[in-house]
């Protein structure tokens, strides 16, 4: 358990200076300290340390923070494990007390795993396996490769690993449920069989499951993969995770392959920033490991019909998230693996360093299969062009690319740009209508955030802004309260009653949390609680961004009943608007004077509130 107090010895005795520098070299120039920024790709010192002030600012990519902060984002680490770290390097012990931990007591599965995958690769070294053999030599598959991706081989008889792991005590069903065994009719027995067994790795670099290729030209499935199990899941683990990740950072990037062979290989000819789908669509969880290693995304998928389609689906789905990836198109049909082996690791890293835009390349997807000549084609392709480039975001690179395309297609800029404005308008007219219907965005009002909407035909430009008042009053009273309920149980105990409803809904949702932790464990320990929100990213985010957030300083716990009487205001003039919208549309006399008489009776309320918000 890491008590606050711990956590705010932490907070003093780091020095930023120490701890920067503990990861990149700093120069001392006047007061201040100067690097080379770790978060862009920087050629001169642009970061700079305040010793004094304990923070750092990157001059040019606007990164800034705290110690604790630092450490999160250069080592991707949540709050907490950053804490860890820091508490490390300053030599204090942790008593860390790991019982909220979420259990992830598989620890016997992965013991059949690694037994499995010592059983396999010891095959491979036998007479039996010559042919195997032969095959990965064929491929180019050195016994280095083989070694470092644990590569090994399901043989046909019977002396097989089922046998092994029941002598071992296992119990069959186990072995089947997670993937290794068959309940065939001569009861039972290995599931993978004549096949070279490739470990498949989840993102800690524990083996879950299997992909097992048939080598002797076999007329069977290529594959054979591992069905999902409770310790393999497909969409939440990527090929090489646990090995690229240590090598993004140098590189700056990531790349995405789809199959593990092409990682295998471009791994071992030094390309090892890469991790691969195997085959299937990126699942939004693969895109949020992806983002956590780095927002540098090059997809390099195989060069055919469908590798094309991937490269496209994968591509929209890193771009919700808020990536914007870079493409690699291989010429001839060729996958990665393929392609270094015909052309060379040089080439291919050619290849990379000249990849295209997303952009680019939907504008060329769009194109395939279609006959411009033809008006039906041409008009499908007009459509699905305008629809991009109303997305884009810059105007000028809005411009080019229909420029670009009108020269193509032999279609006068004026006409796209017209078709251009009539989606843009249909836009406005949706959010428009969105806006009027949704109390969300009615209580995001209230709450100062305001969508405007900004529309220059002349400029050629749209677009809608959020605009909020970050510092407003209510979101500053609901930090202050949260922020001592974080840091003390009996805040909880004392308030719990008469909490008001939190304007914005995660504040909300945190409010219930801590609750129910706190009732349920009496004990409101940071590192407990954020392993008991474990996956509830925005949450634990959340939670880290008020306890590090500069405003804590300026908090009193005296001023927390302001705090709550801010809050009801806000909750009373919601409950104003609302009846007032109910009132306009009222037709039944009775019923407007009684509506009339509520709202002038809450109105007193928070008069009341002012006037005593004023006395104090
Ligand atoms: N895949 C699969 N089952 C298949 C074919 C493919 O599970 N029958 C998955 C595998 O994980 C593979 C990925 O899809 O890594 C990509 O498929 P493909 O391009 O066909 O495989 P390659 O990487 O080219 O494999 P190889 O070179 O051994 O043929
Ligand atoms: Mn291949």
């Amino acid at each position: 358990m890491i008590s606050n107090e711990i956590i705010e010895e932490i907070k003093k005795k780091s020095d930023i200076v120490d701890v920067i520098s503990s990861y990149i070299p700093l120069t001392k120039k006047g007061r201040n300290y100067f690097g080379l920024c770790p978060f862009h790709d920087d050629h001169s010192p642009s970061m700079s340390v305040s010793k004094e002030k304990g923070i750092y600012t990157c001059f040019v990519c606007g990164a800034k923070g705290n110690a604790i902060s630092f450490v999160m984002d250069y080592e991707n680490v949540s709050y907490i494990e950053a804490i860890k770290i820091l508490a490390d390097k300053l030599g204090i012990a942790l008593n860390i007390n790991t019982n909220y931990k979420k259990e992830d007591n598989h620890d016997n599965l992965y013991e059949i795993y690694d037994f499995s995958n010592k059983f396999y690769q010891n095959n491979l070294n036998t007479s039996s396996g010559h042919d195997a053999r032969e095959y990965l030599k064929n491929r180019g598959i050195t016994d280095d490769i083989i070694k470092e991706f644990k590569i090994g081989l399901a043989l046909s008889y019977d002396k097989s690993l089922t046998k092994l792991l029941i002598q071992k005590g296992y119990k069959e069903q186990d072995l089947v449920d997670i993937g290794l065994t068959n309940k065939g009719d001569y009861g039972y027995q290995d599931l993978f069989i004549n096949r070279i067994m490739f470990p498949l790795w989840n993102i800690e670099g524990k083996i879950i499951g299997y992909s097992g290729r048939i080598y002797r030209g076999e007329d069977t499935s290529k594959y054979i993969n591992t069905k999902e199990t409770i310790i393999f899941k497909k969409g939440l683990n990527l090929y090489n995770y646990h090995r690229a990740r240590n090598f993004v950072r140098s590189s700056g990037n990531i790349i995405i392959m789809e199959g593990f062979m092409d990682v295998i290989r471009a791994y071992s000819v030094g390309v090892k920033n890469v991790v691969a789908t195997m085959g299937t669509a990126l699942t939004h969880e693969q895109a949020s490991l992806v983002k956590k290693l780095s927002n540098n995304v090059i997809l390099c998928f195989d060069g055919d019909k469908a590798g094309n389609k991937a490269t496209f689906a994968c591509g929209n789905e890193l771009v919700n998230i808020g990536i914007n990836p870079k493409v690699v198109r291989l010429e001839g049909n060729l996958d990665p693996d393929e392609y270094i082996i015909k052309y060379g690791v040089n080439k291919f890293q050619e290849k990379l360093s000249n990849c295209t835009s997303f952009l680019d390349f939907k504008l060329n997807y769009y194109k395939e299969g279609k006959n411009l000549n033809n008006n039906e084609d041409l008009t499908s392709y007009i459509n699905e062009i305008i629809l991009e480039v109303k997305n884009i975001d810059d105007e000028i690179l809005r411009e080019l690319t229909l420029k670009k395309i009108s020269e193509e297609i032999n279609i006068s800029l004026d006409t796209l740009m017209a078709k251009l404005y009539s989606e843009i308008n249909k836009d406005i007219e949706i959010l428009k209508q969105n806006a009027y219907n949704s109390e969300e965005i009615a209580e995001n009002n209230q709450y100062n955030e305001q969508f405007t909407y900004e529309y220059h035909p002349r400029k050629r430009e749209n677009t809608f802004k959020k605009k909020t008042n970050v510092t407003n009053k209510y979101k500053k009273a609901e930090r202050e309260i949260l922020y001592y309920m974080l840091t003390q149980k009996e805040m909880t105990y004392k308030y719990e009653k008469t909490l008001p409803n939190f304007p914005t809904k995660i504040c909300r949702f945190l409010v219930h949390e801590i609750m129910y932790f706190v009732k349920k464990y009496d004990t409101i320990s940071i590192s407990d609680f954020l392993n008991y929100l474990d996956s509830k990213t925005e949450l634990v985010n959340l939670v880290g961004e008020i306890l590090n957030s500069n405003d804590n300083e300026k908090y009193s716990i005296e001023e927390i009943p302001d705090c709550i009487n801010v809050l009801k205001e806000y909750n009373l003039k919601n409950e104003i608007n609302r009846l007032n919208e109910l009132l306009k549309n009222e037709k039944d006399l009775e019923r407007q004077v009684e509506l009339a008489n509520k709202i002038m009776s809450l109105k007193m309320g928070v008069e009341d509130d002012e006037r005593n918000q004023n006395i104090r």
